[in-house]
């Protein structure tokens, strides 16, 4: 399947004149950064013979990397069984179900632990161990999970004229951050600095293991793609901060991102004593804030889950020195703003 670069636009914080660009990887087919790694590990295992006509594709997740499965599995015509758990939004449920995966939910938490990620993977590898024919795509160790995102890499800098001084993206299984850091290393881009925002409650970066409830934002397991040596900063963000940063986007750059995006924006507000004006900064935005409507959209979800009310998000927000940028954000624009390029 042939793709084009998603884009990287401006965007304008008006506390200083640094302008942070944006990596829509919403604009993906499947609408998400995920669609890479999902197409990335298929093609190959296609090409190594471990995928055949008739293997059944199996995997745990609960939001996009499913999607992105099974979004390709629906093109390659391959049986997909996804394993999520009693988290899973209402929407990505019809959405596995409309490109047509088989979708078991498992609802008890690992007893040693407490985490729901540890059994959905234990029933991944049971039911790929017990089908005779199937493919456990083990997101959190496949290499070509990391491999897809030298290509996303790649288009960064293609769009940035290879000037790159600050990444920041969010981190689950690590393959963004793991084949973003090895493609900068092997082509010569050692200057160029890696952030990541973490949740609490993640261990990928150490801490104790705690409730999370932002998809894509941190992970309650180390995952093996985790590799230390290629981060130079971890940030930790809140989740009610990731619903800020999200509300802070939409007000300030009509731009309705998911909530790892949010956490992304707000480790560079954490880190920009570290950021000088002329430096070129990129975040990667994984997703689109349509899956989160009823949750980082939604007013009541934020007062009952993250116990802040309407009112006291809105005065978070305006405490960011929020204003409107869109304007100059568009006139700063590398790649054509989205708004253009939808109207030609
Ligand atoms: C919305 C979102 N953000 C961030 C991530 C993290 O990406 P990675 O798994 O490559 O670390 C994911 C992964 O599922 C995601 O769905």
């Amino acid at each position: 399947m042939p793709r084009e670069h998603t884009p990287c636009r401006t965007y304008e914080r008006d506390t200083c004149t640094l302008s942070p660009f944006c990596q829509l990887e919403s604009l993906n087919p499947g609408g998400s950064i995920k669609d890479r790694p999902a197409l990335e590990i298929l093609r190959r295992s296609i090409e190594e013979g471990q995928i055949g006509k008739d293997t059944v594709i199996v995997e745990a997740t609960s939001g996009n990397m499913g999607i992105g499965l099974a979004q390709i599995c629906c093109r390659l015509g391959l049986r997909f069984i996804c394993i999520t758990d009693k988290n899973i939004s209402a929407q990505n449920l019809q959405l596995l179900r409309a490109y047509g995966a088989e979708v078991e939910v498992v609802t008890e938490a690992d007893p040693a632990n407490g985490d729901l990620l540890q059994t959905r993977i234990a029933r991944a590898q049971e039911i790929a161990r017990r089908l005779r024919n199937s493919f456990w795509v083990n997101q959190y160790a496949n290499i070509y999970n990391a491999r897809a995102h030298h290509q996303t890499m790649l288009e960064i800098l293609d769009q940035l004229d290879g000037k790159l001084d600050f990444l920041f993206c969010a981190a689950s299984s690590c393959g963004t951050v793991r084949g973003c850091a090895e493609y900068l290393r092997l082509n010569g881009f050692g200057s160029t600095k890696i952030y990541v925002a973490d949740a609490y409650g993640s261990v990928i970066f150490g801490g104790k293991r705690g409730k999370r409830q932002i998809q894509g934002h941190g992970a309650g397991i180390k995952p093996r793609l985790f590799a230390r040596g290629l981060v130079h900063k971890s940030i930790k963000v809140s989740d009610l901060e990731c619903v800020i940063g999200c509300r802070r986007l939409l007000a300030a750059e009509a731009l309705l991102v998911g909530g790892s995006s949010g956490a992304t924006l707000m480790a560079v507000e954490h880190a920009k004593n570290d950021i000088p004006d002329d430096a070129n900064c990129v975040m990667i935005f994984p997703d689109r804030g349509e899956r989160y409507l009823e949750t980082v959209f939604c007013d009541d979800w934020v007062r009952e889950h993250l116990g802040c009310s309407a009112s006291d998000l809105e005065s978070h927000k305006r405490s960011f020195g929020m204003s409107s940028g869109c304007v100059k954000a568009a006139a700063n624009c590398k790649a054509a703003p989205l708004h253009d390029s939808a109207s030609k």
